[in-house]
């Protein structure tokens, strides 16, 4: 048997995992008990207290005291100082489990010396930008088109919001064509057109504050892996402007929240076809972290266009790239004095020496240590931990994992959605501040999770790491209401 070249030893099985989550979102909250939860926030008072003044400082000139949306302000943020391999320290000199992982960019482990001395060297000799051409953006688009063949031509950007910003505009030039359909509860960056059917399905522009409503006019969510929903819109579509691309996160929603059928990608490529749309892979956390090949390379589906971020630069600044078909990419061509019709997009700092050089090496390294696959193996042994936990306990929390993608479901409120507005309005702060309190209760006993719920695993996270982190599970999980 040849070797294991993607993280995904076992696809999940999504039927069982949606009956588990359906069991989940009936039942009531199962939060950690009062008195428990007392203990762990009386953690944060005892031993972080210099998170909480420079937090605190913080929140007088940065809004809410935090810059990113993945990280924890409850009961109040955390600061970290250090990063290594599969820890972090914070400024108090409490050292966690990072499962954050940055938010996914990282499969090697954090601050991994061998990209970092790399990157160092091309600071030394040119500084981290000029603005003109470096070797390097070569370097990585090539390396990008030997693990992805059908991303033949690559564009750098600044982050995954932006590359989705340029694959919108590449297809609507490309097809003439004007809608852009999603699945409900997918996360496609920031931009205006697509601050709509966040988190939750069926939410439209309930998250699109401060966004016009001509911004979303072309914008169309349809429910996740309901196909015939699809080729409704596909053709009702026909007749309002067409549909220039369908953009799918490849493992679902929110990084596989809802998983999908393993069929899903290719009927979704085939209805693309027959109604000339281009089918954009949005694989910001999936290329490389599944794979070298990618979610394209798992599923064995070939997008038009391929969204790049995170793992793009290896966890360095500027992570972000629109790659794909040849002549749809063509659209971008840069430099002054480009001619005929041209979609417009750029960035002084895109594709910067800084970024291209810690891609390239951060690529080579993980092909070279079969990064994606150890992350995946961790990831399972992870998850499986998680799920005997959750039989010890008689627990109705739900633990999947697709690879390094692990998903403990305990609020469901990801997976609550709009088919059952009532329950959802009713529910969700109640389910959003027990996902709080989890993460919160998890931070405590030194474990950093994505908002409670999800876990990035990496190439640093040995048996003995996993093992260590899984006693820290149970001593939250074992801590709920009713065990
Ligand atoms: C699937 C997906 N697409 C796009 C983005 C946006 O990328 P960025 O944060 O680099 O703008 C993210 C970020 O988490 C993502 O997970």
């Amino acid at each position: 048997m040849g070797k294991q070249q993607y993280a995904i030893s076992e696809y999940p099985d999504v039927d069982d995992v949606y009956a588990r989550i359906k069991i989940l979102t009936k039942q009531p909250l199962r939060p950690i008990r009062r008195d428990v939860m007392a203990q762990y926030l009386e953690y944060f008072e005892q031993k972080c207290a210099r998170s909480r003044a420079l937090t605190d400082e913080a929140k007088q000139y940065i809004p809410g005291g935090v810059q990113h949306n993945l990280a924890f302000n409850y009961p109040f943020p955390i600061a970290i100082e250090r990063a290594d391999g599969a820890y972090l320290w914070d400024v108090d000199g409490n050292r966690y489990t990072d499962f954050l992982q940055a938010g996914g960019p990282i499969v090697l482990g954090s601050n991994y010396a061998p990209v970092r001395e790399k990157v160092m060297e091309v600071i030394n000799s040119c500084g981290p930008v000029t603005g003109l051409f470096h070797e390097y953006e070569l370097k990585l688009a090539k390396l990008i088109n030997q693990y992805m063949p059908a991303v033949e031509m690559f564009r750098m950007l600044g982050s995954g919001t932006e590359a989705v910003m340029a694959a919108a505009r590449a297809a609507r030039t490309y097809t003439k064509k004007k809608k852009i359909i999603k699945v409900g509860g997918a996360y496609h960056g920031w931009s205006d057109q697509m601050v709509y059917g966040l988190h939750i399905p069926g939410t439209s522009r309930m998250e699109a504050t401060g966004i016009p409503r001509g911004a979303t006019k072309h914008t169309q969510e349809f429910f996740p892996n309901d196909l015939s929903a699809l080729r409704r819109k596909l053709v009702t579509n026909r007749l309002r402007g067409g549909t220039a691309a369908v953009i799918v996160e490849p493992v679902g929603p929110e990084s596989g929240t809802r998983p999908v059928p393993f069929e899903f990608n290719q009927k979704v490529r085939e209805l693309c076809d027959e109604f000339g749309a281009l089918l954009v892979f949005d694989e910001v956390v999936t290329g490389f972290r599944l794979g070298m090949g990618g979610a394209q390379g798992y599923f064995g589906v070939k997008p038009d266009l391929t969204i790049f971020g995170k793992c793009v630069t290896g966890g360095y600044p500027m992570a972000g790239g629109v790659g794909g078909r040849r002549d749809v990419i063509m659209t971008f061509a840069a430099g002054i004095g480009g001619t005929g019709e041209r979609a417009y997009i750029g960035g002084t700092l895109s594709a910067n020496p800084l970024s291209c050089v810690a891609g390239y090496y951060a690529l080579k390294e993980m092909e070279r240590t079969n990064a994606p696959v150890i992350a995946g193996r961790a990831g399972d042994r992870l998850t499986k931990g998680l799920q005997a936990i959750i039989e010890k306990y008689s627990l109705p929390f739900v633990a999947y994992n697709q690879g390094s993608i692990c998903h403990l479901e305990t609020s469901g409120v990801m997976l609550l959605d709009l088919k059952n507005p009532l329950k959802t309005l009713k529910e969700i702060k109640s389910r959003k501040h027990m996902l709080e309190e989890m993460g919160a209760a998890y931070l405590s006993q030194g474990l950093i999770t994505l908002a409670g719920s999800r876990m990035y695993t990496s190439m640093a996270d040995t048996d003995e790491v996993i093992d260590e982190a899984l006693e820290k599970f149970e001593v939250v999980l074992s801590g709920v209401e009713g065990v």
